[in-house]
């Protein structure tokens, strides 16, 4: 009996911590490309699915009228650098990164 008393905050904690690694696996998952497009600040001038600024065209149906390869160009070039308009450049991210918004952006639509 004894023995088994002593085995008792043992199983505890067996029991205990899957439960706990499980609550917390449940937490939602950020797509990775929304957490990229908010962390770059371009709802601070494009609204994008209904949430954002007006400085900048609604990018929700941009799909329509641009391929996904077009807005990744978008994003790398910015517009400033041509003196077009105040869009800024993206060239810092990786290719990775910006195919995954173009993609991400292209179907919206
Ligand atoms: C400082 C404001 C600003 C920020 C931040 C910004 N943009 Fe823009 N963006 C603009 C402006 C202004 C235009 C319009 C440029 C033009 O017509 O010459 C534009 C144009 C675009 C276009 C082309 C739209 C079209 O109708 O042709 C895309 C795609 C785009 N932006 C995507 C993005 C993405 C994705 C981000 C974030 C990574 C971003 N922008 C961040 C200002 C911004």
């Amino acid at each position: 009996m004894e023995q088994f008393l002593k085995k008792v905050p043992l199983l505890f904690f067996c029991a205990i911590i899957p439960t706990l690694a499980i609550a917390v696996d449940n937490t939602p998952q950020i797509d990775p490309v929304l957490e990229l497009i908010h962390t770059l600040g371009c709802k601070g001038c494009h609204m994008i699915s209904g949430e954002g600024g007006s400085l900048a065209p609604d990018l929700t149906q941009i799909g329509s009228r641009l391929t996904a390869i077009q807005i990744e160009a978008q994003l790398t070039t910015g517009t400033a650098s041509q003196g077009k308009s105040f869009m800024p450049s993206y060239n810092s991210l990786s290719i990775n990164e910006l195919k995954q918004m173009g993609k991400y952006l292209y179907n919206l639509r």
